[in-house]
């Protein structure tokens, strides 16, 4: 992003780390920085009773193997606590629980209702999910949640709305990077309502068969894993249907680096990078990056007639 350089693939000297796991984890971590973590940051806290783990939904496959789960919960971008990737620790801070999700603009009613009442309602499944980064290194994950289609079905927006707005909390004593006022937060991010009725837009409120741990963006999260990470927007407060165009929290940063669509393509590079490919984070692979980061089948229909746009930035 633009506050943080590419990432160096060095492993920083982790004291914190007991020797022998250190030295099993080396292999896996190949040179993406990690500290330690304890069990319950790492891997999420309290299953709520009967929903976890969901059923898995087959039809979304993966052609490489799952990221670890330790690595996964290591690495992280999540900048309502600090430009670091090891932020865990200091998102462990955040009470995700009660969490009211606001429903709100052009919809038929607007609605309240608890990320935990919401779940039950819309039921769980798993899916196994890419995710690529705009920094140029991808994971994969099984996240579990519910299509994004089925949110959109429960508000019930109006023919006016264009574009759904989503919203990240915005709470600068708990998270100190939200004190930082160059930032403008809170996080923004936003679909068009055809890239939201999409069968692969995701909200994500578990990983690994558990509830979200934070670092991920608990208590839910965005997972569109045909866009480069950045839009995956955490720790929903608020999903807005609005007429127009949301301005996105990296567009108001640097609009020539990062844009509304950004839609993974290995062709068009970013300006200070090229995105040709990705390091595979756990592994020692760097890997040819895929057009839409392999879902062009699913998704490239919704681009036709857009050509004029910036899509892949
Ligand atoms: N959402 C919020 N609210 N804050 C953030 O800093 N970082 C984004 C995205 N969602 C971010 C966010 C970026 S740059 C990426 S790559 C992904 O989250 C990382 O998701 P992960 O940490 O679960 O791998």
């Amino acid at each position: 992003m633009r506050f943080i350089r590419r990432p160096r693939w060095t492993l920083p000297s982790s004291a914190e780390t007991p020797e022998a796991v250190f030295a099993s984890r080396r292999q896996v971590l190949a040179g993406l920085g990690a500290l330690a973590l304890t069990p319950a940051i790492a891997g999420g806290a309290r299953a709520e009773a009967g929903l976890f783990p969901a059923p898995r939904n087959d039809r979304f496959k993966l052609d490489r193997a799952l990221t670890p789960e330790a690595d996964n919960a290591e690495f992280n971008n999540f900048y309502e606590f600090g430009t670091s990737k090891q932020i865990a620790r200091a998102a462990a801070k955040l009470k995700t629980r009660p969490w009211t999700v606001k429903i709100d603009g052009l919809v038929e009613k607007p609605l309240e209702i608890d990320a935990e009442d919401l779940m039950r309602k819309l039921g769980l499944e798993e899916r196994l999910y890419r995710l690529r980064c705009v920094e140029a290194w991808s994971m994969t994950i099984p996240w579990t949640g519910f299509p994004l289609s089925r949110l959109v079905a429960l508000a019930r927006p109006l023919g006016s709305a264009k574009y759904l707005r989503m919203e990240t909390f915005n709470d600068p004593k708990v998270a100190v990077g939200q004190a930082k006022s160059w930032f403008p937060w809170p996080y923004v991010e936003g679909l068009t309502m055809a890239e939201a009725a999409n069968e692969l837009a995701f909200i994500a409120m578990g990983a690994y068969g558990k509830p979200l741990p934070n670092q991920h963006g608990a208590p839910l999260r965005l997972a569109v894993p045909w866009k480069y990470g950045f839009k995956s927007v955490k720790s929903i407060v608020r999903f807005s249907f609005v007429e127009e165009r949301p301005k996105t929290f990296w567009e108001a940063l640097g609009p020539g680096e990062y844009g509304f669509w950004a839609n993974v393509n290995p062709k068009v590079a970013h300006p200070r990078w090229s995105q040709a490919s990705e390091q595979v984070l756990g592994t020692r692979d760097r890997v040819p990056t895929l057009l839409y980061n392999g879902y062009a089948e699913e998704v490239a229909d919704l681009y036709k007639g857009l050509e004029g746009e910036k899509l892949f930035v």
